[in-house]
């Protein structure tokens, strides 16, 4: 009763009844009365008393006021037991109720409490200070359960919103507890998961599962992070980072395992993506290295050549027919002739192979190389070509492109010599942004892809980085140079393009090769007309040689002065021009200029020297490595121009054709075009 009168004191200054608002619900008015009475007793001011006599008027009131308690009768003409207290809940859930019951009903009550009413009261037992008591006790507790479900309700949220999953498990490895974030990240429902073995979720069950037997008895320590790769509901796989904790009861037994866990996929796949460039990015700064090794080789061997050719030929023509150096001479011819081959793969290689470029439909250099496909890869292969329409036009030297055909067709042929399946497909195809992230130099566009696959030997995984390399070879000595595709690869960066290889030992290699899809009309890609059945060689024009290489430049003006031409020579641009002011006034009918010379390069001579004889007509020569023309590798259309190293008829008959204005190429210097090749191809197929 004291402790009751000091907690009616809220306010010292004027220590009046307290208030509490009471909802009574009660149907026995006399019960109802002795309640009042009792209140005032106990210091309660009975007037913020509010009194309904059915639990139907009770409902109402609470949906509409709050209580600070509910004085709850059980046995209602409209409502008896346990389901009295589970409707007031419904509406009043943050009201403490005291259940007011009969002597013949205590079981009832003590249920009710046990159901979630706060207190309970006899009548007829009761008295004013156990009432008053009974309500406040009520209050106090309805408040603390309310903080205290508050406080679940915020541990639950921070639980299932935490940004890691989180999971516990038992002594058995079996899952106690999931939260929302976990079952997001794999798919599941609560139910599929909770008494689950954990490691039925991730890869590599029995190791895991052992893992964990070894860590519940401490055999493997905890506390570190590690890595674990989930099964998502839809199978795919997640890369989590996790971490465990041993549970604990209050007597600190081992109850199980508490592990977070975080998704890292996006993570490692960034971490893939980057190795992948970064060994690209490595592959072809390699490829670069070899190429500029390669390009400067053949850079002097071009010259070299030129001379030891030149001179033999000049020395055949010179011989009587049956001299007995004359077979000498032609090993020598025939050996630099073989060496020329070599030189030009290796500057397709390092993409300084001069190409004329146009634009031209694919589709036509497949159709045009069909017949001898078939021929070269005999009958036990079977060859399968699937052209596509509209799949626009490529910029390309026509030649080389079909020496990639070609280069791909020899291999595959090779790879398949029990026989086997050969396609060859072209599509249209758009690469984006992502396949470019992973590919080094390619940017994001439409591509022409010419396919070649086989269902031959594979190419082991080991070598896969090699292939691309000069002079590597799988194959016995005198099979293969290695060359092939080193030449498939320059020519296709060359033209802008990108090579793929996916190969599987045993099953076959597919080769793919993304050119730049260009939208221009397609021209034809016909070698330009036959020139004309003059085979004239001779003539008596001025020739203005500017050659840098003093033994090329001597060879060329031998040559050309046994052909008759008179010939006016600089060794670089600034020569010439100093040349050209002394032969003021004299016809100059063609300028045979080199395209890279120290100072000024071939194209800027040309230039000036036109400009003071406007008529004259310039033929380029070319086999160097740096400069102008490989910064583009590139002609304009219409350019005469001669390859080095070239042979005497060659050069001679390209001077008479761009003298007499012809733009076409020579008869003869095609068929050195095919011998680049290395492998005869037959001249039907030319056309
Ligand atoms: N389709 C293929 N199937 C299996 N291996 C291949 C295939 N294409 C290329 N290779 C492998 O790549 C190597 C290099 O090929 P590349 O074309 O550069 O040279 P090569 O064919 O050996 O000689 P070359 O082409 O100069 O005559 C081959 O020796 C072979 O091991
Ligand atoms: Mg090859």
């Amino acid at each position: 009763m004291i402790e009751a009168n000091k907690l009616s004191m809220p306010n010292d200054r004027n220590p009046g009844p307290e208030i509490i608002k009471i909802l009574l619900i009660e149907d026995n008015p006399g019960d109802a009365r002795l309640v009042k009475e009792m209140l005032i007793e106990g210091g309660i001011n009975h007037h913020n008393m509010k009194h309904v006599d059915r639990i139907g008027q009770g409902l109402a009131l609470l949906a509409e006021e709050s209580f600070q308690v509910i004085l709850l009768d059980l046995s209602l003409p409209d409502g008896y037991g346990l389901g009295t207290i589970n409707r007031v809940y419904g509406v009043a859930s943050r009201s403490p109720i005291v259940v007011l019951t009969g002597l013949d009903d205590e079981s009832l009550a003590v249920k009710a409490v046990q159901e979630g009413a706060q207190d309970y009261l006899v009548k007829g037992q009761m008295d004013s200070s156990s009432l008053v008591r009974a309500i406040r006790y009520a209050i106090e507790r309805k408040r603390t359960e309310v903080a205290l479900r508050e406080k679940e309700e915020r541990y639950r949220e921070l639980f299932d919103d935490a940004p890691v999953g989180y999971h516990e498990v038992n002594t058995e490895g079996l899952i106690t507890r999931i939260n929302k974030t976990e079952l997001n990240m794999l798919g599941y429902s609560l139910e599929e998961m909770l008494g689950q073995p954990v490691w039925s979720f991730i890869v590599d069950e029995e190791m895991v599962r052992e893992v964990f037997f070894a860590k519940i008895s401490g055999i493997l320590p905890l506390g570190r992070s590690f890595e674990r790769n989930y099964r998502k509901k839809d199978n795919s796989i997640l890369t989590m980072l996790s971490e465990d904790r041993i549970l604990k009861d209050m007597s600190e037994g081992i109850i199980g395992l508490r592990t977070t866990i975080q998704d890292i996929s996006a993570i490692k796949h960034a971490e893939e993506e980057k190795k992948i460039l970064e060994k690209q990015l490595r592959q072809t700064q390699k490829m670069e290295t070899i190429g500029k090794l390669a390009g400067g080789i053949a850079h002097d061997f071009n010259n070299l050549l030129t001379v030891i050719k030149g001179h033999g030929e000049l020395c055949l023509e010179d011989l009587p027919e049956n001299h007995p150096l004359r077979g000498n001479i032609e090993e020598i011819e025939k050996a630099s002739e073989s060496g020329a081959i070599l030189i030009r793969q290796l500057l397709a290689f390092s993409r300084r192979q001069t190409m004329e470029m146009r634009i031209v439909d694919l589709n036509a250099i497949l159709r045009d190389l069909d017949k001898m496909l078939n021929r070269v890869i005999g009958d036990e292969i079977q060859l399968l070509t699937i052209v596509a329409e509209d799949i626009g036009g490529i910029k390309t030297d026509v030649g080389q492109m079909q020496q990639v055909v070609m280069n791909l067709v020899f291999n595959a042929r090779d790879a398949m010599p029990r026989g086997g399946k050969l396609t060859i497909e072209m599509s249209s195809v758009e690469l984006d942004e992502t396949y470019c992230q992973t590919h080094v130099d390619v940017t994001p566009g439409r591509y022409v892809m010419l396919s070649v696959s086989d269902t031959g030997c594979g190419i082991p995984p080991n070598i896969k980085d090699q292939i691309f390399e000069p002079f590597f070879t799988t194959k016995e000595m005198g099979h293969g140079t290695g060359l092939g595709l080193s030449t498939v690869y320059g020519i296709v960066k060359q033209c802008g393009g990108d090579i793929e290889v996916h190969s599987e030992i045993g099953r076959g290699t597919t080769f793919k090769i993304y050119l730049p899809r260009v939208e221009k009309p397609s021209e034809s890609h016909a070698p330009a007309p036959a020139p004309s059945s003059s085979t004239l060689l001779q003539g008596s024009e001025t020739i203005f040689l500017v050659e840098d290489d003093e033994k090329v430049r001597k060879f060329i003006r031998d040559a050309l002065r046994k052909y008759g031409y008179r010939i006016l020579e600089a060794a670089n641009g600034e020569q010439a021009l100093g040349l050209v002011e002394k032969h003021a006034g004299e016809d100059i009918h063609l300028l045979l200029t080199d395209i890279v010379m120290p100072g000024m390069n071939g194209r800027d001579c040309a230039e000036c020297l036109t400009a003071f004889h406007p008529e004259m007509k310039v033929l380029y020569m070319s086999g160097h490595t740096e400069g102008a023309i490989v910064h583009q590798g590139v002609l304009e259309p219409g350019t005469a121009f001669l390859q080095k190293p070239f042979t005497l008829r060659a050069l001679a008959q390209k001077v008479r054709q761009v003298l007499e204005n012809s733009a076409g190429e020579g008869e003869r210097q095609k068929e050195e075009r095919w011998g680049i090749l290395g492998k005869s191809i037959p001249s039907q197929t030319e056309s």
